[in-house]
């Protein structure tokens, strides 16, 4: 498994401002099993792996204020475990209702087996690279 294998850059604003935050061992994550993450001060994030890589999304479904956490992943999805509106993870769109808007994305960095969390936009991230 290489760095490039399990790094993702979502769309996000280039307005946020951020940093790379260690959140879990890559070893500790199971497939297609996600984990809840909070950083200080700032909403909590949904970690998880997958056959695609590891994803970060915002943990609250956009529809109703539910731990997407709690829910199913499945095909780089992950479904709401409230009233199964399904996000996809690469892009936080809301695939079918009732959510009708998305998620945020945050990227992500696996690097000596540490998973980090981008706590600001993808553009930053981009340039801090
Ligand atoms: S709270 Fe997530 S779909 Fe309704």
């Amino acid at each position: 498994m290489t760095l490039s294998e399990y790094t993702t850059r979502p769309e996000t604003s280039a307005d946020d401002f951020g940093a790379f935050v260690a959140v879990a061992a890559l070893d500790d994550l199971v497939v297609d099993t996600p984990i809840r993450v909070e950083l200080d001060g700032r909403p909590p994030i949904m970690v998880v792996l997958t056959e695609d890589g590891v994803f970060a999304v915002d943990d609250t479904c956009s529809h109703q204020d539910t731990s997407l956490s709690a829910g199913w992943v499945e095909d780089c999805a992950v479904e709401c475990p409230l009233h199964e509106a399904c996000f996809d993870l690469r892009t936080g769109a809301a695939m079918g209702p009732p959510a009708t808007q998305p998620i945020a994305t945050h990227a992500v960095q696996v690097v000596d087996g540490l998973v980090s969390v981008w706590t600001g936009g993808a553009d930053a991230a981009s340039d801090a690279a």
